[in-house]
């Protein structure tokens, strides 16, 4: 072959940028951990969470994780849990990129707010977390002790390359409406989360992913019949949010695995939410 075309002079350098909304300016590793997080194709992600246990035990559905979680990672883009979970119970093979819950302290038993880092950078590194997530509660008890956390994390994430994902958490006396929930992902995202978690709202969610410069994606909350899950959904990502992590609406239907693939549908095919209901109950 030909210098000329084994240099190729006159070819521009390929670049192809990972496109995902305001990540442009991060780290090459911060980039390659968010391309596996949300997939490059479409942008999003369907993350499974299944983390409630560092503060509320075993829940239901996830009393044998081994039993009941593993079965569905191969259809999951990513798996929000803890490193006692990395550990004990999640395969390495497995190969699902591992968001790491990284703030914890109060139990259910306690006030919730209170929550300190959990984990250092270091261990997440170790672990190869494709993400850290820690709980920001605006508005809770201990707002600012709980924003420092995200912020500390935020200072560590920058050093590891492994991106912050700040989970908007909501006590019982404030109100899940777009209003709160702009104020909540846009501080998060001002001080340095890369990824924001936030619960869906039927009026106006799609100010609240327009006004956060990063990812959103939706929590799911308590268990709602199957087809209000995935109408929920597809509203939110309709309505800009960059995939979902959901648990209980996954891990506690009669069929996670089904489930799962639904929501999947949804998610990265915006199949409408009957098509993927009918989908669901024909398994
Ligand atoms: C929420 O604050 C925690 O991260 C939960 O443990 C979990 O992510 C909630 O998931 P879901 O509400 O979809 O069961």
């Amino acid at each position: 072959m030909a210098d000329s075309d084994r240099f190729s002079p006159s070819a521009p350098a390929r670049a192809e940028p990972y496109r995902l909304k305001g990540s442009a300016g991060l780290d090459w590793g911060m980039q390659n951990r968010l391309a596996r997080v949300f997939r490059p194709a479409t942008g999003r992600t369907v993350m499974l969470a299944i983390d409630h246990g560092y503060f509320q035990g075993p829940t239901t559905g996830l009393e044998r994780v081994d039993l009941s979680i593993v079965p569905l990672l191969g259809h999951a883009d990513a798996l929000m849990t803890t490193r006692g979970m990395v550990r004990s119970t999640i395969p390495p093979a497995s190969g699902v990129p591992v968001v790491l819950r990284a703030s914890g302290g109060p139990s259910i038993l306690n006030e919730m707010s209170n929550e300190q880092i959990a984990v250092s950078m270091e261990d997440a590194a170790r672990i190869n977390a494709s993400a850290v997530a820690v709980q920001v509660f605006i508005g809770g008890e201990f707002e600012t002790q709980t924003v420092h956390n995200m912020t500390r994390l935020v200072d560590e994430s920058q050093r590891y390359g492994i991106p912050v994902l700040a989970v908007t958490a909501v006590g019982k006396e404030l109100t899940r409406d777009a209003r709160y929930l702009r104020l909540a992902t846009r501080i998060c995202a001002e001080l340095g989360a890369h990824v924001v978690k936030t619960y869906y709202c039927a009026e106006d969610f799609d100010t609240v992913t327009a006004a956060c410069p990063v990812p959103v994606v939706m929590a799911g909350g308590k268990k709602l019949p199957e087809l209000d899950a995935l109408t929920m959904a597809y509203r939110a990502v309709e309505d800009g949010a960059a995939g979902v992590d959901m648990g209980r609406n996954i891990f506690q239907s009669d069929d996670p695995v089904a489930m799962i693939r639904a929501i999947g549908a949804v998610v990265h095919e915006s199949a409408k939410p009957q098509a993927a209901y009918d989908q669901f109950i024909r398994r």
